[in-house]
């Protein structure tokens, strides 16, 4: 069976105005420009997306987009759909991040339509998942985790999904510097894969990739890459320089 490709990816939120993201895209593509055997994805803000889109073309770096609207055009003033973000180059769409289900009101319900929408434009949906600090207390990780990859993933069908990725992201590792120890990442992982197993197939389960979020550092990435079933990461503060963020690529 063909090993899974580590993706490393950047979430660059709500940072960096368009010249800042194209001095920052330019420096990373040089500093990862003889790294192979792992994909790289940075998702800049939606107004950074065309401008990065052409610093990071021919490269290693792949283009992301944070969010988009599932409707493919509408009066729906301040979204943006699927087709548009491929117009724009990207390749990859962030769904269902932590921030956007605690700020933005999204559900697991939003986030499965969200995840249609992105699969039927041919984007790659990078669908994120985790526990809150409350919930991981009181125990109820697991059930967490099933109910948002059931709920967010529900009405796909296998054959739709052979690019997913998913991303794991427990909430109060992010932004905080608490990482979760790579034990409690990599049962959360083997969790969230047997999940997919049960749900969809035994050659899904094996062939997902299932990213690390929250925390992620130059320092903390070579053991967690370690876990057999932690396939890459999603980085946040760690991706908004370049250096630091080629040293994650690197692991
Ligand atoms: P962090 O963010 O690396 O700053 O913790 C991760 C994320 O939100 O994807």
């Amino acid at each position: 069976m063909a090993a899974r490709i580590p993706l490393i990816a950047g979430n660059w939120k709500m940072y960096k105005t368009n010249p800042e993201a194209v001095e920052s895209a330019g420096r990373l593509v040089e500093l990862v420009a003889d790294t192979d055997g792992v994909e790289i994805m940075i998702a800049p803000v939606f107004t950074a997306l065309e401008p990065v889109s052409k610093v990071v073309q021919q490269s290693r770096v792949e283009l992301g987009a944070q969010n988009l609207y599932w409707e493919k055009e509408g009066a729906y003033t301040g979204e943006i759909s699927a087709d548009m973000l491929v117009s724009a180059g990207c390749r990859y769409v962030i769904i269902g991040h932590s921030e956007r289900r605690q700020y933005f009101g999204e559900t697991d319900e939003t986030v499965n339509r969200k995840i249609s929408a992105a699969l039927a434009a041919d984007l790659i949906p990078v669908f994120c998942v985790g526990e809150t600090e409350s919930e991981r207390d009181s125990g109820k990780t697991f059930s967490v985790l099933d109910k948002q990859v059931k709920d967010g993933l529900k009405s796909r069908v296998v054959d739709e999904l052979g690019t997913l990725v998913i991303a794991y992201e427990p909430v109060w590792a992010i932004g905080t510097g608490k990482t979760a120890t790579s034990e409690q990442a990599q049962e959360a992982h083997q969790y969230i894969r047997s999940l997919i197993n049960d749900k969809f197939s035994a050659a899904l389960a094996e062939s997902v990739r299932i990213l690390y979020g929250g925390s992620v550092k130059p320092a903390n990435v070579t053991e967690l890459m370690a876990m057999p079933d932690i396939d890459g990461a999603l980085v946040g503060g760690a991706s908004l320089d370049p250096e630091s963020f080629s040293q994650i690529v690197k692991f």
